[in-house]
């Protein structure tokens, strides 16, 4: 047996070489940047386009509002674990300080797994019944408000309110929706329960609502970012430089789906065998590679693949080989965000959480799984960093005459605001890769982009549509 001074150097090592094998440094993460915004270019290119795995769709949102929205809307919000209805009213803006005057209520409805994964009918037709329960409770059955569809998942759009679905993320996969109209089967499935009527005026991305919905707030925003579930940016692009569109004047808001960044292999250097794992047993493999390496729903997995590593290894928890650590999702993300915070209040507080596993974790171990941790979401907001300073150069690009170039950043997701360090790293990381632009990006925690964003641009639309008639 190892006395305590061979095995703690001993520890110390094997726990830096997996940090250095997680880590990606400045080096590479200006090389990843690099590469995102060539397939950002690529996305854009008409005659490119198609071998792009950047797809850049145009989302039909150019303006962005200008404070005179008013009127009561529903938006739906599906994309993540649950499923939400809320009625927003815009209210004109107060008279004091002009700040914008809404008001919310909403309900959260469970997505059960059958649903999201069964029949493609069957997904619309639950969510026609929670709209249904919803317009009940407030009685507003009988009225036909205007719908906003936060719909956050990769669609083609040909308007507004046209998406068709180009496939499915994040643990969805229901039957019979790739390449169908998402508005079209709401409006069926709405139809078939024949209870109540709406009219459906936009179908949006979670990224262009939360990017709206902070444009509200602050004009200079023109760059929507989600780390929740999933990871996603949007950003307000020339229409000159869409080459898929045929008008040229003014901007419109792109949808990036930078989560496929990667699909082509292009990101491999960069991923290592947590990573590889953790693709290989997901729905869907060789898919979503840049997200995979940053988001909620596969942050914790990789934690927990390093820590079954080090425990084979005899590194962590007694060289244990078994237990529910070693059933796949069973490190949940919260977990991470969770031992980040409490690492102040002392190991008691990790132990604690390593107990839901029955982990018995000697001090030692703690400290081990904190490092672990931190090295996973770190390099996740290094990540999403790098995928930032692309789209605040492709801005600078565009405006090479803005000697003074402000970006504010909406965000939103529950990995940006629940971890405890992931903003400030990777704000730090965007500044320095930002270094010699002249630019200046800014963050700012966007509240319930996909219900406000998306009632917002409903309410844009709904009034250049009334403008339209008059
Ligand atoms: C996935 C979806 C994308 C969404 C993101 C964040 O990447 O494909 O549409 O914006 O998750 O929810």
């Amino acid at each position: 047996m190892m006395n305590q001074e061979e095995t703690v150097p001993c520890v110390d090592m094997k726990v830096k070489e997996l940090e250095n094998q997680i880590n990606l440094n400045d080096e590479k993460l200006t090389s990843i940047m690099h590469k995102m915004l060539n397939e950002m270019k690529k996305g854009l290119g008409k005659s490119t386009n198609d071998q792009a795995k950047v797809k850049m769709i145009p989302s039909y949102v150019a303006s962005l509002p200008d404070g005179t929205e008013k009127g009561s809307f529903l938006a739906l919000d599906l994309g993540g674990t649950n499923f939400r209805v809320l009625l927003v009213e815009i209210m004109d803006r107060n008279e004091h300080n002009n700040k914008p005057n809404i008001r919310m209520d909403s309900q959260i409805y469970r997505m059960p797994k059958d649903v999201i994964t069964g029949e493609g009918e069957k997904l619309f037709d639950h969510i026609a019944s929670c709209m249904a329960d919803f317009l009940k409770r407030l009685s507003l059955l009988d009225k036909k408000l205007p719908v906003g569809f936060t719909f956050s998942f990769p669609c083609k759009q040909h308007g507004l309110d046209h998406a068709d679905l180009i496939t499915w993320t994040k643990g969805f996969s229901a039957d019979g929706v790739v390449g169908q109209d998402v508005v079209t089967m709401l409006r069926e499935a709405i139809d078939r329960r024949g209870e109540f009527d709406c009219n459906i005026i936009a179908v949006v991305n979670d990224t262009v609502g939360t990017m709206m919905s902070c444009a509200h707030e602050f004009p200079d925003c023109q760059v929507g970012l989600i780390v929740g579930t999933g990871s996603n940016a949007c950003y307000m692009e020339k229409l000159s430089n869409i080459e898929l569109l045929e008008d040229s004047t003014g901007d419109m808001c792109i949808n990036m789906e930078w989560g496929a960044f990667g699909d082509d292999g292009i990101l491999n250097e960069f991923r290592n065998e947590f990573d590889v794992h953790v693709d290989e047993n997901s729905l869907n493999r060789g898919k979503q590679l840049y997200e995979k390496m940053i988001s909620g729903m596969y942050m914790g997995e990789i934690v927990r693949l390093a820590l079954c590593k080090l425990a084979k290894d005899g590194v962590i928890f007694n060289g244990i080989t078994n237990g529910p650590l070693f059933k796949p999702g069973s490190f949940e993300t919260s977990y991470v965000s969770q031992i980040e915070s409490v690492v102040s209040s002392g190991m008691t507080a990790v132990q604690n959480i390593l107990a839901n596993l029955e982990l018995g974790a000697l001090r030692s171990d703690c400290e081990v799984v904190i490092r672990v941790c931190q090295a996973v979401s770190r390099r996740a907001a290094h990540l999403c960093a790098a995928g930032i300073a692309a789209i605040a150069h492709k801005i600078k690009q565009n405006q090479p005459e803005n000697d003074d170039l402000k970006i504010t950043v909406g965000v939103d997701g529950t990995v940006y605001k629940k971890h405890p360090t992931f903003s400030k790293i990777m704000a730090e990381k965007v500044e320095h890769l930002c270094q010699g632009t002249g630019v200046k990006v800014e963050f700012a925690l966007s509240y319930d982009g996909s219900g406000k964003g998306a009632a917002l641009i409903t309410a844009v639309a709904h009034r250049m549509a009334q403008l339209a008639n008059a």
